[in-house]
């Protein structure tokens, strides 16, 4: 089937543009050395964990238990999840997971170690912990690297637990910085005889600047296999490496310069970005998404000089690739304009 033979809204994927940038990623990994762990937050898919994993990442990264159950389920036995868990009932899963695929996890806190260590007390098979830093992000994260290094012991002296090193999510465009906190929360790891087997950074819009952070073994892009409207605002890719789109129907044209799409918030999502509007209508780059709705995007065609009409169908490029993909049931890739094959999206919605 043709592209243009879906019904609408719905959710295609370029497949040569999905490996041309997990190529192009892997390639910029081996030379500068860095391990890829890339997050599968953006795609959801087992499909294409598994084609990161050929194109050479040690292993995937997932956001929540649930994404990590599918993916398990899927054949994916190295997955880290870079969360504090915490509760009786998470433990409990994360312990499943634990016995029949290598997982690791973060901990900002005694607290989440508490919990680990009372669920996790197999000297055999200890559950490898990262201590999770804020290196300036202000998210999760230890505030200090003596922070780091005071929860890093109390992780090497619970018997079910392994200290495996450092983890943080990056403030943007700001690679030194990080290199400057991680180095030192090392350097008080090597003199305590605690030296971290991994230090893992993250994030695409700073990917291709990732060398700078020299302490770090591994990164986990998450975004960079579609790419989006955000990341081209940060200078990580092109609108032509996007590989994501909604493809949707121009479903009114009330007046000459307005055109209405039946893919409103539930369907591109409602996240901004620098570039302004709500999406990129491909072929028409003088369109802008002016606002959305539940169902329905309205598209001011003022400054267009062509325009289309109801019941042509459009491709729009979101501004959020990764909230897109978990709105849709299925993802359809393409090649050449053709349906090539449609995936369930098998770890989408997963909240716990
Ligand atoms: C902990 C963590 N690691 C990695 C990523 C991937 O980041 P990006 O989508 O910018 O590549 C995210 C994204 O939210 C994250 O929260």
């Amino acid at each position: 089937m043709r592209v243009e033979g879906l019904d609408t809204p719905a959710l295609v994927i370029e497949l040569p543009r999905v490996q041309a940038n997990l190529k192009r990623a892997q390639a910029f990994a081996d030379k500068v050395g860095l391990e890829l762990r890339p997050h599968i937050k953006t795609h959801k898919l087992p499909f294409f964990a598994k084609m990161q994993v050929e194109y050479g990442a040690a292993g995937i990264t997932c956001q929540k238990l649930g994404e990590a159950e599918v993916m398990a389920d899927a054949g994916l036995a190295d997955i880290f999840l870079p969360y504090n868990i915490l509760g009786r009932d998470k433990l409990d899963r994360l312990a499943a997971l634990h016995r029949r695929v290598a997982m690791s996890v973060t901990a900002d806190s005694g607290e989440t170690l508490d919990g680990y260590a009372g669920r996790f007390t197999d000297t055999a098979r200890p559950l490898p912990v990262l201590v999770e830093c804020d290196t300036g992000g202000g998210r999760c994260g230890v505030q200090s690297p003596r922070e780091a290094l005071e929860l890093a012991r109390r992780i090497a002296g619970a018997p079910g637990l392994r200290f495996d090193g450092l983890m943080t999510y990056p403030p943007r465009g700001k690679p030194a910085q990080v290199e400057a906190w991680l180095a030192e929360a090392v350097a008080l790891l090597d003199a305590d005889g605690l030296t971290p087997g991994r230090v893992s950074n993250g994030g695409s819009p700073d990917y291709y600047r990732s060398d700078v952070v020299r302490s770090a073994t591994e990164h986990r892009p998450g975004t960079y296999i579609y790419s989006d409207r955000m990341q081209v605002g940060y200078g990580h890719s092109t609108l032509e490496d996007c590989a994501l789109t909604v493809l949707a129907t121009v479903v009114s044209r009330p007046t000459a310069d307005r055109a209405i799409l039946d893919a409103g918030s539930k369907a591109l999502a409602a996240d901004r970005c620098d570039a302004g509007g709500h999406g990129h209508l491909v072929g028409y780059p003088d369109a802008v998404v002016a606002s959305l709705s539940e169902e329905h995007a309205v598209v001011d065609l003022s400054r267009c000089a062509a325009r289309p009409r109801v019941g042509d169908k459009v491709r729009v490029v979101p501004n959020h690739a990764c909230v897109v993909s978990n709105l849709f049931d299925v993802a359809n890739l393409a090649v050449d304009g053709e349906i090539v094959e449609s995936l369930p999206i098998l770890a989408r919605g997963r909240m716990g």
